[in-house]
């Protein structure tokens, strides 16, 4: 097959409802993706583009890794699927060992899932049945914060904050509540690194706590840096506070680490890098290098042995999923880990951090950037929308970067950058000198 043929899909495009897509729009005029080699796209017309998204934050080590590759192919070879439950094959609990050493203490415990999605919707569920577990039942009210995103199963939908994903679908699940976000353009525009306002916002928990009673709340989830709404970076000292109320209040903490983990930000999660250690922690997405689906909880030692010291004999929690620690999975993750640990990737992002944010605040006197947030490898430019035209601009210009050589991701009017941790310094220098051609380029 040809990357330069255009009919690479046979009876038309109709069949596939693809998701989070303007179905129509991009079926009027597609675009293939063909194959991809560590820092680069190529698509069907033959254009080379470089990858400043890691897909969707997710092939941190870059793209078509034949270690991983290898690793999958052998797997397959000696063990194609085995089920646990109840039963058990070695892969998972050599993974989940090895997990463990690189995310902080006393994160030891690892419950596997198959997406970001189910990976928050089991820690909710731990939660819940944490507290249960403990004589603490009435704690059943769960606390998400504005314009977070934590996946679409319906427990993530209803904690989460932004507004285009709960308005389809009816009334979500009850007992939830939000506190407020950390965006503050105004006070901490084109700061370099975490903003310096806004750590005080922390405390807008305690208003859910005057209003529901502490007892009655059992989990509080953030995203430590959240990424679907544009890249929200935490106020200097906000999540340390959050901690704080969390253990006075008996509110079991999550961090939603389904991007930052796996090295986005400089350490292996947000948890080590600012130092904050939440009760559980979500992952997926960077866990296999997005080659094969896998989530991953993590609990504290605590949590877990509440529920191993139940009196009940049997099931200890009743909830999993049959592909949970598919072996696949496992044997992509190990040799993931490899790379990370071999090529030193899951630091790599502090190395490159300064470099990063002084590349990206070059931009900052164009014509409509009203906001640059960079930390590590993660990154937003935020454009000020066009009058009666809201989220055009950023489109323009993400389709101008893609012409340019680039594919970055725009979320409305703002420009999100994810590079996979691989990337050189060169490569860096040209991400933003592309951006800054294509907002030259596109008019206001
Ligand atoms: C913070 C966060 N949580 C959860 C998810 C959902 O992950 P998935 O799409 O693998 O279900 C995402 C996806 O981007 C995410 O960014």
């Amino acid at each position: 097959m040809s990357i330069a043929d255009h009919n690479l899909v046979n009876d038309g495009l109709d069949s596939y409802w693809m998701p989070f897509t303007a179905n129509r729009k991009f079926k009027a005029d597609p675009r293939f993706i063909v194959s991809a080699r560590g820092m680069y796209y190529t698509d069907s017309e033959g254009n080379q583009v470089l990858d400043g998204s890691a897909g969707l934050w997710c092939v941190n080590a870059g793209h078509y890794r034949p270690q991983i590759n290898e690793a999958i192919r052998a797997q397959l070879e000696e063990l194609d699927f085995a089920h646990s439950f109840n039963a058990g094959h070695p892969h998972a609990f050599n993974f989940a060992n090895r997990l463990v050493r690189h995310f902080p203490d006393p994160l030891n415990h690892v419950f596997f899932t198959n997406s970001g999605s189910e990976s928050v919707d089991t820690a909710l569920k731990i939660a819940l049945a944490y507290h249960k577990a403990r004589g603490d039942g009435s704690r059943q009210r769960l606390i998400g914060r504005e314009k977070g995103y934590h996946g679409m199963g319906f427990g993530g939908v209803s904690v989460g904050g932004l507004v285009k994903n709960r308005s389809t679908f009816g009334m979500l699940l009850p007992g939830t509540d939000h506190i407020r976000h950390t965006l503050d353009i105004e006070r901490n525009a084109f700061s370099a690194g975490l903003p310096v306002h806004g750590a005080e916002l922390a405390d807008d928990l305690l208003r859910l706590v005057d209003l529901h009673g502490a007892d009655n709340i059992a989990a509080v989830i953030v995203e430590p840096v959240a990424g679907a709404a544009g890249v929200i970076l935490p106020p200097q000292g906000y999540l340390q506070r959050l901690r704080e109320i969390c253990t006075e209040h008996g509110i079991l903490l999550i961090f939603d680490e389904v991007i930052t983990g796996f090295g986005r930000l400089g350490a292996s999660c947000a948890a080590q890098r600012f130092g904050v250690v939440p009760d559980i922690m979500t992952t997926a997405k960077g866990i296999t290098n997005a080659t094969v689906p896998m989530g991953a909880v993590f609990v504290t030692e605590e949590i877990y042995q509440t529920f191993m010291a139940v009196e009940t004999p049997g099931v200890e929690l009743n909830h999993g999923y049959t592909y949970s620690g598919h072996p696949l999975a496992c044997a992509a993750g190990m040799a993931t880990l490899d790379i990370y640990e071999s090529e030193g990737l899951l630091d790599r992002g502090s190395e490159l951090d300064e470099l990063w944010i002084n590349e990206a605040m070059k931009l900052r006197d164009l014509p409509g950037v009203i906001d640059i947030r960079c930390h590590a490898l993660i990154g937003a430019i935020e454009l000020r929308p066009r009058a009666g035209e809201p989220m055009q601009r950023g489109v323009e210009v993400g389709k101008r970067c893609y012409e340019l050589g680039l594919w970055a991701r725009n979320i409305g009017d703002i420009i999100v950058l994810s590079p996979p941790l691989i990337i050189s310094e060169a490569e860096i220098k040209q991400i933003f000198s592309v951006i800054a051609q294509a907002i030259s380029d596109i008019p206001e």
